[in-house]
């Protein structure tokens, strides 16, 4: 099969075009065929190098930790999914013709191949991280259960009155973040360039620019206060989030990695991993309460451009790689 590989570490020029023997889904797993892979940040860390010490991978390494596509390989004791079925998921070397699957869900029909196939890797993370903070998903809002239209789920929530604040909400984990949020209960502000704050108000959160003067900006839009804070993108802004929540037991992070040195809890997930959202977010994907946009959408060839788009740090939404 095609894939993109890189065989040493380096700039998006070391990734290549290969064909390579299709993997095989082993017991608990699917493969599916894949018709779109999402690019995360981290798929470029490990392709340069700088995370060789913490997530090392033997070379040569195919990139990708996430897609969707068609099921056309069930691994044993797996029940509830069929050859044929749509889904997205989280994988290891998703850039791919061919991918399996650890985890999935199944695909919404409202999104697309691409848009779901960032979905796995923004919500796993934004929901690890809200659970961490206390905004949970309740009964109504959790896996697998059937939601209806609008936020009568959300009111009824232990999560409903909370604020949220979101640092970095335009890029694939903020975004998660925001709508997982608010359909959880919480009133969630984030923060984002200027080009992003429309977008994030026509989700349904209120918008403010990241950077100096925040505790301020925040302040104006939540007279009663924050509860808790989400430390996304952008480094140096955890005095501020502890100073706006009265707490770093309030914070938690997942892209500053000074958090420990402000009190504050960073999630890798290696204390255990939320993957139980995919299916949260696939069933309000459906209800038209979860979507994903999709910056960039590029030939699985050009995935070394998806990686030069991404390090430049202002995707709104995802990037992802097709699959024809
Ligand atoms: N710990 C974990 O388990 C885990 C898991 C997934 C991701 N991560 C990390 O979390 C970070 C975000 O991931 P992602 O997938 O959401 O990335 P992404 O999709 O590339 O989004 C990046 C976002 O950061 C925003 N941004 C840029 N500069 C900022 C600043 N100074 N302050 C606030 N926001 C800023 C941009 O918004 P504008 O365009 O509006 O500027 C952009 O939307 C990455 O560092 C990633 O490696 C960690």
């Amino acid at each position: 099969m095609k894939a993109m590989s890189f065989a040493e570490t380096g700039g998006p020029e070391v990734l290549h075009l290969v064909d390579v023997p299709q993997p095989h889904a082993g017991p608990g797993q699917i493969r599916i065929a894949v018709r779109a892979a999402g690019v995360n940040p981290v798929d470029w860390k490990i392709r340069n190098g700088s995370t060789l010490r913490t997530i090392p991978v033997p070379l040569p390494h195919i990139p990708g930790l996430e897609a969707a596509g068609v099921v056309d390989e069930v691994g044993a004791g797996v029940e509830g999914v069929s050859v044929g079925d749509e889904v997205f998921g989280a994988a290891q070397n998703a850039s791919a013709e061919y991918a399996v699957l650890d985890e999935w869900a199944p695909k919404p029909p409202q999104l697309t191949w691409a848009q779901a196939a960032g979905l796995a890797m923004a919500v796993e993370t934004a929901a690890r991280g809200l659970d961490l903070l206390g905004i949970t998903a309740g009964e109504e809002s959790g896996a697998g259960l059937e939601l209806g239209a609008g936020q009568e789920s959300a009111a009824g929530s232990e999560s409903a009155g909370t604020t949220l604040l979101v640092n970095g909400a335009a890029g694939g984990v903020g975004l998660a973040a925001v709508q997982l949020a608010q359909a959880r209960g919480a009133r969630v502000i984030g923060t984002a360039s200027r080009d992003n704050q429309e977008y994030l108000r026509s989700l349904g959160a209120a918008a403010t620019d990241y950077g100096p003067g925040l505790v301020d900006r925040v302040r104006s839009l939540a007279p009663d206060g924050v509860d808790a804070a989400l430390a996304v993108s952008g480094a140096g802004a955890l005095p501020d989030l502890i100073t706006l929540t009265g707490s770093p037991d309030r914070v938690v992070s997942i892209g500053d990695v000074t958090a420990a040195e402000h009190g504050v809890r960073f999630t890798t997930g290696a204390e255990g991993r939320a993957f139980y959202s995919l299916r949260e977010a696939a069933t309000l994907a459906a209800a038209g309460r979860l979507t994903m946009p999709v910056a960039r959408a590029l030939p699985l060839a050009e995935l070394g451009e998806a990686h030069r788009i991404s390090e430049a740090g202002h995707v709104r939404g995802k990037l992802v790689v097709v699959l024809d």
